[in-house]
């Protein structure tokens, strides 16, 4: 292992404990995972931030058998304490340091890798393509790998368009019950949180300008509004930019976006979304923040080179003075600012996309050998358990169809 300080191991239990106790779905799941054991004999190495919900996550993985190895999906995510507690208290091996450098990132998902896992669990797909470029005496023994993020997704798809995949991979993000709720509500939310720990500015007044209206800028934007911001969309792509008109916000391209905007965040899984000469277009005290995958969707080289002075001023919070005196503000170095300046997710919605995770390993298990090296979506019968458990556990109740409604939805000649 190689964690910061086991004497954290104390105060991250008691948050992954806290974390544990709403994350009702997975409970039950790691009951019966305790019981029926499915992942007994599968290594299986971890490439995620080091979160008290993943901690949770972790355990009932360990509690369905696995032998399970953690290292960190980006180096300014991991939580310590959580990291120490995993290690010490679960003995579960984990590699994770806030605040490394990409050399120990590397060092650490080698670390996790020289597991030689049966299963990979990505957030990002940092696993998979170390994988397949510097790892490949590795390859033989997976039997598939899972992946939790949107970014993760699209690079999967671009090694399927190469024919370089060499496995399946199931995309627990593109599950309805995780991206309409982990992207939409937990990265709105957790997204304010974040920006409003880092500048404890008012919200209400300013001008909030999105850039991406995917499902982590739907939840930004409606968040956004909620607490009195003017909201503004930047986008790419013309129904998405509509729907964002619709629903009520502003949208401008970008280089307009920037002359009136107080507070700027990328959610667009794409690079240099705020480029140089946004920057230079930008007001006096702008705040600039991201929260898509990586860092970068700001394009923090030239911002960097086009600054005069830096200084930090909080802790999350760069000042960068401009040669004509304009100062802009970086939130987190450009990383998850929701992670990386607060505590990301809540408890309550990663327990959604974790329940996915462990059930996708469970399939994984299950399915070794037959699934072909494809990008795989979780199964719908996986879906419709997770939506069902949660609705049971949060105590709501739905109607189901009678049976001349069911009659009714198969009946095609049945019309006025
Ligand atoms: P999405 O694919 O649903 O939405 C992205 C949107 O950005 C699309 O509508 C696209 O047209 C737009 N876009 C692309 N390039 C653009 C540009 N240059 N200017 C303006 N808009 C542009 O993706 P989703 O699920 O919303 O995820 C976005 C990013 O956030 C990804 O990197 C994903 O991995 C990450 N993510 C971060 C989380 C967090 O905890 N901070 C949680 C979940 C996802």
């Amino acid at each position: 292992m190689d964690i910061k300080s086991a004497a954290l191991a104390t105060s991250g239990a008691q948050k992954i404990d806290w974390a544990e106790q709403a994350m009702t779905t997975l409970r039950i799941i790691r009951e019966r995972f305790s019981e029926e054991q499915p992942l007994a004999g599968m290594r299986l190495a971890a490439c995620m931030h080091v979160t008290a919900e993943t901690g949770a996550l972790m355990r009932a993985l360990k509690a369905g058998g696995a032998d399970v190895r953690l290292c960190a999906s980006n180096p300014l995510t991991t939580q310590d304490d959580v990291a120490a507690a995993l290690a010490v208290g679960d003995e579960i091996p984990v590699f994770a340091i806030r605040g490394e450098d990409t050399d120990s990132y590397f060092r650490h998902v080698d670390a996790a890798l020289d597991h030689a896992p049966h299963i990979t669990m990505d957030d990002g797909c940092d696993l998979v393509t170390r994988l397949h470029t510097r790892r490949t005496e590795l390859l033989d023994a997976v039997i598939g790998g899972t992946e939790e993020t949107t970014t993760g997704v699209t690079r999967l798809r671009s090694m399927v368009a190469d024919d370089a995949l060499r496995f399946p991979v199931i995309a627990v993000n593109d599950a309805a019950t995780k991206h309409l709720f982990d992207n939409r509500y937990g990265t709105g939310q957790s997204t304010i949180d974040g920006i409003l720990r880092a500048t404890n500015r008012l919200l209400a007044g300013s001008c909030f300008v999105v850039c991406g209206y995917g499902w982590c800028g739907r939840g930004l934007a409606t968040r956004a509004a909620g607490m009195g911001a003017r909201v503004v969309v930047t986008e790419v792509e013309p129904i998405r930019a509509l729907e964002a008109v619709m629903d009520g916000y502003t949208v401008l391209p970008i280089a307009e976006a920037a002359r009136i905007g107080d507070f700027f965040c990328t959610v667009a899984g794409n690079k240099h979304v705020i480029a140089a000469e946004h920057f230079a277009a930008m007001r006096d005290g702008a705040v600039i923040a991201n929260a898509g995958h990586f860092d970068v969707e700001l394009d923090l080289g030239t911002l960097y080179e086009i600054a005069a002075e830096r200084r930090q001023l909080r802790p999350s919070l760069e000042e960068l003075r401009m040669r004509d005196g304009r100062r802009i503000y970086l939130l987190a170095e450009g990383r998850l600012v929701n992670l990386a300046a607060a505590e990301g997710h809540p408890a309550d919605v990663m327990d959604l996309s974790f329940s996915a995770q462990a059930l996708s390993a469970e399939h994984l298990a299950r399915t070794a050998g037959t699934l072909e090296a494809d990008v795989h979506a979780v199964p719908e019968t996986i879906d419709a358990a997770v939506a069902r458990l949660k609705l049971e556990s949060m105590g709501v109740r739905i109607d189901s169809l009678t049976r001349s409604q069911t009659d009714y939805l198969r009946e095609w000649r049945e019309g006025t």
